[in-house]
């Protein structure tokens, strides 16, 4: 198993790409917190997990919630002694432009995207460090590593969260805390049905999300969108120690799109 004996947290793990990630990591060995604002598909993630023989808890709650955002680390250390990992994988959409852009929207995205994800990784740093290291693995975007034309805002989060785990890596390496991040394309989540139907021009008459999502996972090399497992494996991968000498890497699991 890949991740025996380890304690981690995913957050954003009711569904889709975390969803997928916290049922591999506990089937690997780990003990997995599973935090979303989501109490019942939380709880049906941990119920999954425990029908398998591993260990979960969910915690639910907002992210956007500073308090909420900080304890899940020591409710989960509380728990089981520890983290070991953290996969930081709350975000949002935010606006599709910035034209008649509503700063709360920005804020919003701002919120989800960053900043909650910054109060987890303070609150973080401090237990890995207190079991002689650990790993933190960001879920940044193909938009944080080229420009959309539809998600400049996201753009500006998400190659944010790249520009942090290239900075977090070289100020934590020597402590052995490897710092990461997976940059998905279109993978098929509910989150992808949000993208395209942003009240803008990247729904044009005619088309309903279920076409779009089609058209825009036909431009992919692989032509497909991402499964959630896809994601969750490479996740997997960093989060383990097979990635002992691997940190400030974004990582596209993208189907080709940015090759
Ligand atoms: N789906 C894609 O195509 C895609 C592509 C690249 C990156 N991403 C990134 O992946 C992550 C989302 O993953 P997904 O596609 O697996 O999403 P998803 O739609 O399957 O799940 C999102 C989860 O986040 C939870 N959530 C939303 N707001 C929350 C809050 N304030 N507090 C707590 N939980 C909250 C929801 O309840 C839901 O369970 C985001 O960081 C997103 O930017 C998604």
């Amino acid at each position: 198993m890949r991740l025996a004996g380890k304690i981690g947290i995913v957050t954003a793990a009711a569904s889709g790409m975390g969803r997928a990630g916290a049922l591999r990591f506990a089937r690997e060995g780990a003990a997995v917190a599973v935090v979303d604002q989501d109490d019942a598909g939380a709880r049906e993630v941990v119920d999954a997990i425990g029908a398998a023989g591993g260990r979960g808890i969910a915690f639910a709650g907002d992210l956007r919630d500073d308090a909420f955002a900080r304890d899940i680390v020591a409710r989960t250390a509380r728990e089981w002694g520890g983290v070991d990992f953290v996969w930081n994988h709350v975000g949002h959409p935010g606006p599709s432009a910035i034209e008649g852009l509503e700063l709360a929207d920005f804020e919003l995205a701002m919120d989800l995207n960053v900043r909650s994800v910054l109060v987890t990784t303070i609150a973080a740093l401090p237990e890995l460090r207190a079991r002689g290291g650990g790993a933190l693995l960001f879920t940044a975007s193909t938009s944080g590593l080229t420009g959309s034309q539809f998600s400049p805002v996201y753009n500006v989060a998400k190659f944010g969260i790249v520009g942090l785990v290239h900075g977090l890596a070289k100020r934590y390496a020597r402590e052995n805390i490897r710092v990461n991040a997976v940059c998905p394309g279109p993978t098929d989540t509910p989150m992808l049905r949000v993208f395209v139907a942003r009240p803008d021009s990247q729904l044009p008459p005619g088309e309903t999300p279920e076409t779009l999502v089609k058209k825009r996972a036909g431009q992919v090399p692989m032509g497909r969108p991402a499964r959630p497992e896809e994601v969750a494996n490479a996740a997997l991968f960093l989060l383990s120690d097979e990635a002992s000498y691997i940190t400030g890497v974004a990582l596209p699991v993208d189907g080709g799109a940015t090759a």
